[in-house]
């Protein structure tokens, strides 16, 4: 088997960070006691087929269909621009960023595949900025809309603003041409316009939250237009799932992730932070941030009863965040655990020049790796939160290559379905997401939201009283 990411916890244990805030070793039975039973459960959710994203790495559909279009696509697609948002963006986001060069899409000699472009706000100011850019180059560009609701404004404001670019400069065939949708396989509203205008459409898989849809048709055709091994990603997702199905506790590292999170949420450390110490992962992070957010902060659990669970999972980036969050990670209260990302070898390294004979002091870097550097910083930080008591782990990857990354995915996707399984809450819808998008549908006017524009004008409204 190619190499394995691993989870490493012992930096959360008493012997090390003493007993106020480390894990004992009968705390750690207990958490193990409570948390096996849940790993058959997760597997037999699975085979009853509650959590198809669980499915996701073995469809072999999907792949087959992605690299088709992304082989039909490739003379035309000098730029590919994603419009979605959430779960429809931040997969996207998270794998070019992993897999792709820093320069990629500046580098027009070395680039494999299309420039990557992902819109998931609605600012004019950072909109307008690219279509003055891109309108003369619509012919080598496709936009890619990804709304599994197909309903969200963000991205429905996106879409109708660039299908009027295509429309008024291309034609309608040009707006064919140019436009990927990527949507649910029956409903909803994206759904509709394709069935009416015949635009190539992809599916967001039934049953599969955005922010489990990574590895479906809305993560996999951007990385593969943009270049990146979809086959390689997959195939490290179906490693790990064997890892993450595993009854065995102490073998299982989803379960054990899940259960150290959810002792210290219990036990005052309720922010979780992630950070990893390579860039190429730093929007996996934010990937990361959205899919525990949005799954574990919930205010029932399944009984019914009022909770108000989740542990706020906050993102930084070594060495960066260094030099502006670890005075408070290290001083502030110690209500947080550390989740340290941290890269074994780099593929690409780079040689730290000599010093000149002014500067002696500086010689202790001279002819170092900048790999080295990295990971020394990672391990000084680590030490410096241990000595005042922090909790840490660290997810190690051999490398950073579709085959981690898909495997790093899996990982948190099916922590995250231990940690709600723990929580006792429904890890997988969002109605309080739900609540503002409707919000904005009767702020905007739309037709059948007017008792809730009324009820929301009142808090929308500007009171003079309290401006200063
Ligand atoms: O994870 C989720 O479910 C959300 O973040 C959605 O992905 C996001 O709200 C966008 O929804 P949609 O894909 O329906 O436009």
């Amino acid at each position: 088997m190619p190499k394995q990411i691993k989870l490493y916890y012992k930096n959360i244990k008493s012997d090390i960070i003493g007993p106020e805030h480390g894990i004992t070793d009968e705390q750690l039975k207990l958490l193990a006691e409570k948390t096996a039973p849940l790993i058959s459960r997760l597997n037999e959710q699975r085979e009853k087929g509650e959590t198809p994203y669980r499915n996701l790495p073995y469809n072999k559909d999907t792949p087959v269909k992605v690299k088709q279009l992304a082989d039909q696509l490739q003379d035309s697609c000098e730029s590919f621009v994603v419009l979605g948002i959430g779960g429809s963006a931040l997969g996207n986001i998270a794998l070019q960023t992993a897999l792709n060069p820093y320069m990629h899409n500046l580098d027009d000699k070395r680039r494999k595949g299309a420039r990557l472009f992902v819109f998931d706000n609605v600012d004019p100011a950072q909109l307008s900025s690219f279509l003055d850019w891109v309108s003369d180059k619509l012919e080598k560009t496709i936009f890619n809309v990804i709304s599994k609701s197909g309903e969200t404004a963000e991205t429905a404001s996106q879409f109708l603003i660039v299908r009027q670019m295509l429309m008024d400069k291309l034609g309608p065939d040009g707006f064919k041409n140019q436009t990927v949708a990527t949507t649910d396989k029956t409903q909803g509203t994206l759904r509709k316009i394709v069935d009416e205008t015949g635009l190539v459409s992809l599916e967001v898989p039934q049953g599969v939250g955005g922010r489990f849809s990574i590895l479906s048709a809305v993560g996999l055709l951007s990385a593969a237009v943009c270049g990146i091994d979809i086959d390689g990603l997959l195939a490290g997702a179906r490693d790990m799932d064997k890892r993450v199905s595993d009854t065995d506790f102490y073998k299982n590292p989803a379960a054990i992730n899940a259960a150290i999170n959810y002792h210290y949420y219990n036990n005052g450390k309720r922010n979780s932070v992630m950070m990893p110490y390579c860039y190429a992962l730093k929007d996996f992070a934010d990937w990361y941030r959205q899919l525990w957010a949005e799954s574990l902060g919930k205010a029932k659990d399944l009984d019914g009863n009022e909770v108000n669970v989740g542990p706020t999972p906050i993102k930084a980036l070594g060495t960066t965040d260094q030099h502006s969050q670890v005075q408070l990670y290290r001083e502030g209260p110690n209500d947080k655990l550390f989740t340290f990302l941290q890269v074994e070898n780099f593929k690409k390294d780079v040689t730290i020049g000599p010093a000149p004979d002014s500067a002696p002091e500086l010689k202790y870097l001279e002819d170092k790796k900048m790999s080295r550097l990295l990971n020394c910083e990672k391990a000084a930080t680590e030490y410096a939160l241990i000595i005042s008591k922090k909790p840490c782990m660290t997810v190690l990857l051999p490398e950073v290559n579709p085959y981690t990354v898909g495997q790093l995915i899996y990982l948190f996707e099916v922590t995250t379905s231990f940690a709600g399984a723990l929580f006792n809450i429904n890890t997988y819808d969002q109605p309080a997401v739900e609540l503002g998008k409707e919000a904005t549908f009767a702020l905007m006017g739309r037709e059948g939201y007017e008792e809730m524009a009324g009820k929301i004008q009142p808090y929308a409204e500007i009171d003079a009283d309290y401006i200063v």
